[in-house]
């Protein structure tokens, strides 16, 4: 068996040369990969629900990772690692192609003001990134509260070629994240939406 790291973050020793996922984890098992992971506790929670499957979760703050790392160490996890980089960036150039079963988006920052939308994850090109992500049969589960953007959504997964919309699972769907529960609690909305590749 192999020591687990000492830190549950990824140290990259190149932004340019793609991850090797099978060096990462100790066990060969299908990986999803979460982008925008805030503080993990979503992530964790399903790595500890799922350890027959791999989880990486791709955040931008040092903050928040470090949480991924804290939570994920303390349950004794190795299914679970985090990567510190921007999340289009990491699918475009350091995610192998085709080396993920499921990608997860919850509640990424929504850019509600209309010259901003352009910042937004989920574009007219997210969905290429995706595809050359995911395995086949892989699919792209979604969250949100701002129902513009859910509408950018869906319209940029509907009409992409080799996607059809699909159910989350329930054993998915009742796991939630620390946006959503926030927005629970203060009876805001939230939406999903589920795309697999066929
Ligand atoms: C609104 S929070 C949601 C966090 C978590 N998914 C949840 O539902 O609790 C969005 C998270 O995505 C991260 N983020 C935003 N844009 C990003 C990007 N381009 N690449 C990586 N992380 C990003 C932010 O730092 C933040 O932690």
């Amino acid at each position: 068996m192999k020591t687990p790291p000492a830190n549950l973050v990824v140290q990259l020793a190149s932004i340019v040369e793609p991850l090797a996922p099978a060096k990462l984890f100790p066990r060969p098992q299908p990986l999803e990969v979460e982008l925008g992971c805030g503080d993990a506790s979503f992530l964790v929670e399903y790595a500890r629900r799922n350890l027959a499957k791999n989880f990486l979760g791709v955040e931008r703050l040092l903050g928040r990772i470090q949480k991924l790392h804290r939570k994920g160490d303390r349950l004794a996890l190795t299914n679970l690692r985090g990567v510190r980089i921007e999340s289009a960036y990491f699918l475009q150039y350091l995610l192998p192609p085709h080396a993920a079963a499921a990608l997860h988006i919850y509640f990424p920052d929504p850019w509600p003001k209309k010259k901003h939308r352009k910042h937004r994850l989920i574009n007219e090109g997210f969905p290429g990134l995706a595809r050359q992500a995911l395995a086949p049969g892989g699919a792209v589960f979604l969250r949100t509260d701002d129902a513009d953007y859910f509408q950018q959504m869906t319209e940029v997964f509907g009409t992409a070629k080799e996607f059809e919309k699909t159910e989350t699972p329930a054993a998915l769907a009742e796991i939630t994240t620390d946006f959503e529960r926030g927005f629970n609690a203060q009876g805001i909305p939230t939406l999903r939406a589920a795309y697999k590749l066929f």
